[in-house]
C-alpha cells in the first residue's frame, strides 16, 4: 500500500515538472517577452566608417549587461518593431576595456547612397529607431565636416558639445575627427565615457539620423596606441594595433580619404604605405589628408615638425593631394595652395604658394579646447583666427562648364572675451532639413576669410 502510494506521488510529480518544462516551449517562451517601451541595456552608440563606406558601416555601443544584443536593420522604416526589420547583426567584436563592453557589429553588402533604418535590440528592450546613409557609389554631392581636439571639462567641454550640436544640425555625410578626442592620454574611462554620450546624444539629428565618425588618432590617445582600435574598430597596418592609419574611398574615382598617425614615425613603414596609398588613388578626383600634428603651427607655444614635413610634403604634391587637415594647436588656419620648395627666394619654411597644383592645408583643431593665440602665421598664411571652429566642407561633381569642386568654410562654435567668458554660438542656427543639405543655415556664424569672403572655394581659380 505504502509503495503504491509512493509511485502515485512520484507519477505527479513528474507530471507536474514535465507540464513546467514543455507546455511553455510549445507557447514558444523561449525568451522573455519585450515591452514595447522597454529600454535596451546599452549606451553609446556610434556609428564608424573602417571599411569602403559604399557597402560598410560599423555600429557600435557599449552592453552595460550581458543580454543578448544585435542590430535589427533595413532599407524600410519600421520604428521600434524591431521584428519586422528585414536584416540582423551581432557583434563581430566585444571587447572590455575602461569600463565599457564595447560591442562592434559591422553591417556589409549594404547598397551604395541608400538610407538604412535600425533599432539595437536586446533582451531587456529595444533602442529609439535610427537611421544613417551610406555613401554613395558614383560621383554625388555632398559635405562632411572635419575637425578635431575635444576636452572632458569645463568651458572647453561645452564649446566641444556646442561644436557637437552643430553636426546634427548640418546633416554631413560624415565627420573626420583629428585626433585629441579626450582630456589626459586616452586611458581615462570616465573620459571616454563623457565623449561617447556626448557624440551619441548630441550628434545625433532629431529624426534619429546618426552621422559617421572617421577617426585619427592625436597624442592624447597615446597612452595606449591602439586606442582608436578599442573606441571605434580603426583598422590598423602590418597586424600590429599600434600603427593605426588607413584610407576609404567612395563615389567610384571621386573621393579618397586618408587618415594618417602623427604619434608613431612618419617616415619608414608609414611613409611608404603613404606614398603607395597616393600613387594608387592618383586619378581620384579628391584627395584629403587627415592627420594631428601640423607640420609649422601657427601659435609659436607648439613645436614644429620637420621630420614630418620632410617625410609628407612632397608626396602629398607629386600625387596631388587636394586638402590637408590637421589639429593638435586649437586654432583656425587655412593656407593658399601650397607646393614644398626649399631653394626658391620666395619659399618660407620650405613652401611656396602654387594656386594651380598645390594642397590647402587647413586645421588646426579647436572642436572644444580652450583656443590658443594665432602668433605664428606664415606669408602664405590665407586665414587665421584664435576660437573654437570645424570646417564644414561642399563637394560637388563637376556640371556643365564647372570642374569637380569644394566649398570650405569655417564655422565658429565658440569666443570668449577679455575675461574669458565663452559665447557659444550653436543655439539659435535653424537646423537644415535632408531636403537643403547645402544651404547655409540662418544663425551660422561663419569666418570670414578677408577679401575671400566666408568661402574659399577650391580648385583656387575659382575664388
Ligand atoms: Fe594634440
Amino acid at each position: 500500500m505504502k509503495l503504491k502510494q509512493f509511485f502515485l506521488a512520484l507519477n505527479t510529480i513528474a507530471i507536474v515538472i514535465s507540464a513546467i518544462i514543455v507546455v511553455p516551449l510549445f507557447m514558444g517562451y523561449q525568451t522573455t517577452p519585450i515591452a514595447p517601451e522597454a529600454s535596451p541595456a546599452s549606451d553609446k552608440y556610434r556609428l564608424v566608417w573602417n571599411d569602403d563606406p559604399t557597402e560598410n558601416i560599423t555600429v557600435a555601443w557599449n552592453q552595460y549587461k550581458k543580454a543578448n544584443s544585435m542590430v535589427m536593420y533595413g532599407t524600410k522604416d519600421h520604428g521600434r518593431d524591431f521584428f519586422k526589420y528585414e536584416f540582423s547583426k551581432k557583434a563581430d567584436r566585444i571587447l572590455t576595456k575602461y569600463k565599457m563592453t564595447t560591442h562592434f557589429a559591422k553591417l556589409s553588402k549594404l547598397k551604395p547612397d541608400q538610407v538604412y533604418y535600425f533599432v539595437i535590440k536586446d533582451d531587456t528592450g529595444v533602442s529609439e529607431r535610427y537611421w544613417f546613409r551610406t555613401a554613395p557609389d558614383k560621383p554625388k554631392a555632398f559635405t562632411f565636416i572635419a575637425g578635431g581636439d575635444t576636452k572632458s571639462a569645463d568651458a572647453a567641454l561645452e564649446a566641444g558639445r556646442a561644436s557637437n550640436r552643430i553636426v546634427a544640425k548640418l546633416r554631413p555625410l560624415f565627420v573626420m575627427f583629428n585626433g585629441d578626442f579626450c582630456s589626459g592620454n586616452g586611458t581615462v574611462p570616465e573620459y571616454w565615457h563623457t565623449w561617447l554620450n556626448d557624440w551619441h546624444k548630441l550628434t545625433t539629428t532629431p529624426d534619429g539620423r546618426m552621422i559617421p565618425i572617421f577617426p585619427v588618432h592625436g597624442n592624447h590617445e597615446n597612452g595606449d596606441q591602439a586606442n582608436l582600435n578599442y573606441i571605434f574598430n580603426a583598422p590598423y597596418q602590418q597586424n600590429d594595433s599600434s600603427q593605426i592609419y588607413y584610407s576609404l574611398s567612395f563615389g567610384g574615382s571621386f573621393f579618397h580619404i586618408i587618415a594618417l598617425n602623427s604619434s608613431i614615425d612618419e617616415g619608414g613603414n608609414q611613409r611608404r604605405w603613404l606614398e603607395n596609398d597616393l600613387k594608387t588613388h592618383k586619378n581620384y578626383s579628391f584627395k584629403i589628408a587627415g592627420y594631428h600634428k601640423p607640420f609649422w603651427p601657427h601659435t609659436n607655444s607648439k613645436a614644429e615638425n620637420k621630420y614630418q614635413y620632410n617625410q609628407w610634403a612632397h608626396l602629398f604634391y607629386d600625387y596631388g593631394l587636394d586638402i590637408s587637415m590637421d589639429g593638435d594647436s586649437h586654432l583656425s588656419k587655412i593656407t593658399f595652395p601650397l607646393r614644398p620648395e626649399s631653394t626658391a627666394k620666395n619659399s618660407f619654411m620650405g613652401f611656396v604658394r602654387d594656386d594651380a597644383h598645390g594642397t590647402i592645408f587647413m586645421g588646426e583643431g579647436s572642436w572644444g579646447a580652450h583656443p590658443r593665440a594665432t602668433n605664428d602665421d606664415k606669408p602664405w598664411t590665407l586665414k587665421s583666427f584664435s576660437g573654437n571652429q570645424i570646417k564644414w566642407i561642399h563637394v560637388v561633381p563637376k556640371e556643365n562648364r564647372l570642374p569637380d569642386r569644394m566649398n570650405i568654410y569655417t564655422i565658429i562654435t565658440a569666443t570668449y572675451d577679455k575675461n574669458n567668458k565663452q559665447t557659444l554660438y550653436d543655439k539659435n542656427i535653424t537646423g537644415l532639413s535632408e531636403y537643403n543639405l547645402f544651404d547655409i543655415p540662418d544663425n551660422l556664424k561663419l569666418l570670414e576669410n578677408g577679401k575671400y569672403g566666408e568661402v574659399i572655394k577650391y580648385p583656387f581659380r575659382l575664388n
